[in-house]
């Protein structure tokens, strides 16, 4: 559905922020470098614990994170060939059931004692989780990266943490009309938005902007550092962003929402090589840290401050309405309440399940898994 482009003042409605997440997706936990052989890694997935650790063969297992006999974390324990082991008692799990109980004699029987297990892969140099219903994870497809382990390409990984919830992260990345907040950084100006489209589960947003300076020389943007336009496609496909630069660069956004308050994210960006591929290669390691450190994170840093900013406002007075003018942001804002609201209406769904709702911020009249107010259709 192709939506307008004009600018109009809108009431925000901030029930979005009391939404949880449709966990019927593929969310991105971890980077898989932060994963080593014999560790085991807390992560936190709206609020679920669970632990992640490499088997006998390195293959990713995903348990929560808690053990069945006295809810011990089990992360404090250890990995003993493609078993998890409790530090408290022992006991051992692998593939969800108890399979050893140290101080039992050989034939007695083993407890009914089974630990939770979740769809696990690792793709992109990136652990993801399938936190709802299993059975539908085959289904769902996960995001796509063509251009990763493209020589073609310079990748850079970007990740970041945020206090707040993921929808105002989200909103972040589909408003480009903070490039007001860039500036000192020869960031973009004088974004048009050119074009809006709404369909189920993705919104896509193309922008006109301008850019100036020597970086985006370096970039690719422009031959020489006089201004340029460039049309950005923002395109949130959720639970992910995928942004292009008229085919030059390439961003992939994946955001992990931890728990109401807190946020991650693992970025992938790519840039075309404009240096010749015997150049690149030992160039790469030098590079990517970089471009990173030196451009993406200097951004990134002015980002958070005004995510964390918005966030503690709204903690402080979740009645207070404010105006948006962007129809991308409300477009965003309507997907996201409408995949929360398919998942709490699915089939599948159990509270019990997989916590949906936002277990710390409930709604004002206390029943946190309300259906979160109406955000208009049409803009
Ligand atoms: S609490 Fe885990 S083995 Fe006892
Ligand atoms: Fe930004």
């Amino acid at each position: 559905m192709e939506l307008a482009t004009t600018l109009t003042g809108q009431t925000v409605q901030n029930r979005v922020r009391e939404i949880g997440i449709n966990a019927n997706h593929w969310y991105a936990v971890a980077w898989a470098k932060e994963l080593h052989p014999n560790q085991i890694l807390p992560i936190r997935l709206w609020n679920q614990e669970i632990a992640l650790y490499r088997d006998s063969q390195g293959i990713v297992q995903a348990v929560e994170d808690i053990c069945p006999h006295k809810g011990v974390a089990l992360h404090k324990g250890k990995v003993q060939g493609d078993a998890i082991v409790c530090p408290y008692h022992g006991w051992e799990f692998e593939a969800g059931q108890c399979t050893k109980i140290p101080y039992f004699p050989p034939e007695q029987k083993l407890p009914r004692a089974c630990v939770k297990t979740f769809p696990v892969r690792e793709r992109y140099g990136i652990i993801f989780i399938f936190p709802g219903d299993p059975t539908l994870a085959d289904q769902v497809p996960m995001i796509d990266i063509p251009q990763y382990g493209d020589p073609d390409w310079l990748m850079v990984t970007i990740g970041a943490e945020f206090q707040a919830h993921y929808t105002i992260c989200n909103e972040n990345t589909m408003d480009v009309f903070h490039g007001y907040l860039h500036e000192n950084l020869q960031g973009w100006f004088d974004p048009v938005l050119l074009k809006l489209q709404e369909t189920q589960d993705t919104v896509r947003a193309d922008y006109r902007v301008s850019y100036e300076g020597p970086m985006t020389k370096f970039l690719g943007l422009n031959e020489t550092s006089k201004v340029t336009t460039r049309t950005i496609s923002v395109n949130y496909q959720y639970p992910n962003y995928i942004n292009s630069l008229e085919g030059i660069s390439f961003l992939y956004l994946m955001r992990l929402p931890i728990s109401p308050q807190e946020s991650r994210s693992f970025s992938l960006m790519f840039v075309k090589v404009r240096i010749p591929r015997w150049l690149t290669e030992p160039l790469r390691p030098v590079l990517e840290p970089v471009i990173r450190n030196l451009f993406f994170m200097r951004f990134l840093r002015q980002d958070i401050e005004m995510i964390e900013s918005e966030y503690a406002h709204y903690i402080s007075d979740r009645q207070r309405r404010y105006v948006e003018v962007n129809p991308a942001i409300i477009a965003v804002q309507r997907l996201m309440v409408r995949q929360y609201e398919q998942y709490i209406h699915s089939p599948s769904h159990s509270p019990s399940h997989f916590p949906s709702h936002s277990p710390s911020a409930p709604s004002a009249n206390g029943a946190s898994t309300e259906k979160p107010a109406a955000i208009p259709e049409s803009i």
